[in-house]
């Protein structure tokens, strides 16, 4: 790999090639790339930027927001709604859709964020995150509406993270593999550093968490004890246990040395779905994954087949090494 080669000379050289990366595409990424850089250096700042803590409100959802969780979600509209790239935008921390303002031109494309993911380490000083997904409006829709964002993961565009911790890396995918850019600091630009990221098949390594064993089903329950029963047991070798609790810090790490991560369904959920959000966690993490040589299901379906309901849908996610992803999916009842 020729050495600097920044964000933007990637993404100019790939549209070039394949096509893959329209203008209105590529100005979106570098406008999302930018926004990363900004929640960056709010995180890094932590105590010093007041940034911590609370801000006492609740999202749709029922979780209560940090300041980071508003202060990212704002930073991405902000940096986003002006450039003409966009129709509108949708947030794990906004009730609905936000459409681009009538004083601005709009674009084709549509923005899903989770701006803040792991948000229970923020004040704990843990790696934490901002996943993105990018869907194409539909043709020949008149203005732009929540059933617009409907659409399965396979239509994804493009879809990446950024994970802040001991460095700031964003990942990213268009269809053509995945690549790592780590945030130079003193350049204030994304470098290159990993091209063509690949998963092992095979792994040793699991990520659950393992308080809510009791609420699993039989299937998540026997893969798990099987695991543990190490190299005495019916899989014949010892398996370690990882589990961050920011999404973007476990698929990093997968993506980085394999592993499977879990988050699958619980008892306690009324629709029986898990926690994770399709749109904005399960879509982007689970197209990443299999660029990467990975798979990623619900149990019993590829999630990137699913066809969402409604925009903060969630959804049971096993993903990561190819293997065991297939194995805890076949222990399952097919439809
Ligand atoms: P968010 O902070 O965006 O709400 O997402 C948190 C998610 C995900 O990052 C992580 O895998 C999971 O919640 C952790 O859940 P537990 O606290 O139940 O372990
Ligand atoms: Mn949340
Ligand atoms: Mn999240
Ligand atoms: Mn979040």
């Amino acid at each position: 790999m020729p050495k600097s080669i920044s964000l933007t000379r990637y993404l100019i050289e790939q549209q070039r090639a394949d096509g893959l990366i329209p203008g209105q595409l590529r100005l979106l990424l570098e406008v999302v790339a930018r926004a990363c850089k900004g929640i960056s250096q709010a995180v890094n700042k932590g105590a010093l930027g007041n940034v911590l803590g609370s801000a006492e409100s609740e999202n749709v959802q029922g979780e209560v927001q940090k300041k980071l969780d508003i202060i990212a979600n704002e930073v991405l509209i902000e940096a986003n709604e002006w450039g003409g790239h966009l129709a509108a935008m949708a947030s794990e921390e906004m009730d609905s859709i936000y459409v681009v303002p009538n004083r601005y031109p709009q674009g084709e494309y549509l923005l899903l964020f989770d701006p803040l993911d792991g948000s229970s380490n923020i004040d704990v000083n843990v790696s934490i995150g901002t996943i993105f997904s990018v869907l194409k409006k539909p043709e020949g829709s008149p203005g732009v509406q929540e059933a617009d964002f409907l659409q399965a993961g396979s239509k994804q565009v493009a879809a990446g993270y950024c994970i802040y911790g001991p460095q700031t890396t964003l990942v990213l995918t268009v269809g053509n593999g995945v690549a790592m850019f780590t945030l130079d600091r003193e350049q204030g630009s994304f470098m290159l550093t990993q091209e063509d990221i690949q998963i092992p098949a095979d792994t040793k390594e699991f990520a659950v968490n393992m308080s809510n064993m009791r609420h699993w089903d039989a299937p998540v329950k026997r893969y798990i004890d099987e695991c543990l029963a190490g190299k005495d047991g019916p899989r014949g070798k010892d398996f370690n246990m990882r589990w961050i609790a920011s999404m973007v810090a476990d698929v990093h790490r997968i993506l980085m040395r394999g592993g499977v991560f879990l988050y699958p369904w619980d008892k306690r959920e009324p629709e029986k779905a898990g926690k994770l959000r399709l749109m904005y966690e399960a879509n982007p993490m689970s197209w990443l994954v299999e660029q990467a040589g990975g798979a990623a299901t619900n149990g019993r379906q590829r999630i990137l087949d699913l066809e969402p309901g409604k925009l903060h849908e969630r959804v049971a996610v096993v993903l990561g090494s190819r293997n065991e992803v297939e194995r805890l999916t076949g222990y399952h009842e097919p439809l």
